[in-house]
């Protein structure tokens, strides 16, 4: 790797903030904002694609009281690429394709966490009557919501009661009562793989921790796909360079972050009588999904916070113009996850990898050295098979290595001119597992609690140039034509002559 990472340890949540007020990659909201629909509404609007600020609520409506437990509300921290590059210890300018490149090494690095005695996160410590969540700004993010969500960007801690792996994740998660919050998790997640060891272990519960407010590899890593029986910290720590310290819960056997803001235990219910309603949520495809429904919910046990803290929060759902965390982070580490799958199956001349942001990894781009024909179906075959097609890569384009995939023009170019539908171009893998939170799915084939996942059927563009064509003599053996750009010395001659044409002096 040519580009060289100096890893930082901002130390917690508030280092973060300094040093993003030092960059002027912050935006403070000093005027009262209301936590109900308004809050929300400011995040969308001011995100950006990829190059809004991040934003710090310091005046929320109904809790700018001198008394009031938690005042603040941050969020858009990785909404921006320059920051992701701040995260990771890199110039800020460091190209997308770069970032996928070390965000595959990324996953594989190791430093495991430290456990300390005490830390910040301790300096109230909440138990019993003292546990109330609306002593929290949870916004009502948008108006569509079914209720105010506390859990948009909190690393969810549980635990495999038989090899004790730790799992940090982000799932979402509402406010259902003073002391409750439903989460929305599927089974082929890991934490859905712990929820199915608790259960097939007897127990009725499964102790969690929701950590709110840290570093920003915190949420990288907890939204991203880990590989499983790899702890998030781990990775984290290798993000940072240093080790993450980590202390117990109170109530719960978890460690979580020293320095956080906002811990919250608890304790939740495996039996399906057990479940709370929650959702529906503008959720990440853009659409308002995840119907109403009573899903796992936390009892909360403790709630553990530093002096005035601040509340970490995400506006979810990217669209055109407005790129969220969740699809920035996804661009880049969808990426590298896909391509490490295509490494470990052995297909070979993978040239570039990437999932433009506006959809958070579900249409793949990749690009091809091909070497021989049927390569793009193996492309899709090996990324379709793998566990990190859940939720994503519903449709793979394929491209030869002269098109750059991080230019939209160029792909649709090539699948103007190098698909043809009755030449195997367009593949269609019918009713394999996909997202229940995909509105172009059925309602019916949404339904998790039927079929244990959604249902998508797969698409691959094949927009490479077709090796099974004969080769045209008339071509000197070439399959397809010369494209009309002019030659590398034809266009030197005349960009010699450039300014005595009249033209600006051509950029080098
Ligand atoms: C802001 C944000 C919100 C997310 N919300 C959910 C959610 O509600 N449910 C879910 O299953 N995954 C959600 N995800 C995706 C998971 O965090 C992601 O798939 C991650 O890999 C899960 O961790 P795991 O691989 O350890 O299971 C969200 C991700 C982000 C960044």
């Amino acid at each position: 790797m040519s580009i060289e990472r100096k890893p930082v340890a901002y130390g917690d949540l508030r280092g973060w903030i300094d040093a993003l007020r030092e960059a002027g990659e912050i935006k403070e909201i000093n005027a009262e904002v209301d936590w109900n629909v308004e809050l929300g509404t400011i995040m969308r609007l001011a995100q950006g694609a990829g190059d809004g600020p991040a934003l710090l609520f310091n005046n929320i409506k109904d809790y700018n009281a001198a008394d009031s437990r938690c005042r603040r509300l941050f969020g858009c921290g990785l909404s921006s690429y320059k920051r992701l590059c701040m995260m990771l210890g890199l110039p800020h300018d460091t190209h997308r394709r770069e970032l996928v490149k070390l965000g595959r090494d990324i996953l594989s690095q190791r430093i495991p966490p430290k456990i300390v005695e005490t830390g910040p996160v301790k300096e109230n410590i909440l138990k019993g009557d003292q546990v109330n969540l609306y002593d929290f700004p949870s916004p009502l993010w948008n108006r569509v919501d079914g209720g105010r969500y506390i859990l948009t960007y909190a690393a969810c801690i549980t635990k495999d009661p038989v090899t004790n792996v730790v799992n940090v994740g982000i799932y979402r998660g509402m406010v259902a009562s003073a002391t409750e919050i439903p989460m929305l998790m599927w089974r082929a997640q890991h934490i859905g793989h712990h929820f199915t060891a608790w259960q097939q272990a007897g127990h009725k519960e499964m102790p969690i921790a929701f950590v709110i407010g840290w570093e920003p590899s915190m949420g990288f890593c907890a939204g991203q796909p880990v590989a499983k029986g790899t702890s998030e910290f781990d990775v984290m720590g290798a993000i940072r360079g240093a080790p993450v310290e980590l202390v117990k819960c109170e109530t719960v056997d978890l460690h979580v972050p020293a320095s956080a803001e906002i811990v919250i235990e608890g304790m939740v219910g495996l039996d399906p009588e057990s479940y709370v309603m929650e959702g529906p949520f503008a959720e990440f495809t853009g659409y308002v999904a995840g119907d109403k429904s009573p899903k796992p919910a936390a009892r909360i046990t403790c709630i553990t916070h530093r002096n005035d803290p601040i509340l970490r929060g995400s506006i979810e759902g990217s669209m055109p113009g407005s790129y969220s965390e969740n699809a920035v982070c996804s661009s880049i580490m969808r990426a590298a996850t896909a391509w490490n799958v295509l490494d470990r199956a052995g297909v070979p001349g993978i040239v570039d990898v990437w999932c433009p942001p506006v959809h958070a990894g579900i249409n793949l781009l990749v690009s091809i050295n091909q070497s021989y024909r049927g390569q793009a179906k193996q492309v899709a075959n090996a990324i379709w098979g793998s566990s990190a097609a859940h939720v994503r890569y519903k449709h793979i384009t394929v491209v030869d290595e002269d098109i750059d995939i991080h230019d939209y023009a160029a792909v649709d170019w090539a699948i103007a001119y190098r698909v043809n539908a009755g030449e195997n171009d367009i593949v269609i893998m019918p009713a394999t597992f996909g997202a229940g939170l995909d509105p172009s799915t059925r309602r019916r084939d949404r339904n998790a609690a039927l079929f244990g996942t959604g249902k998508w059927n797969r698409m691959l563009i094949d927009a490479t140039i077709n090796l099974d064509y004969d080769p045209d003599p008339d071509l000197g053996g070439a399959r397809f034509p010369p494209t009309v750009w002019p030659s590398e010395k034809d266009s030197k001659a005349v960009f010699d002559r450039w300014e005595e044409l009249g033209f600006d002096k051509r950029p080098e």
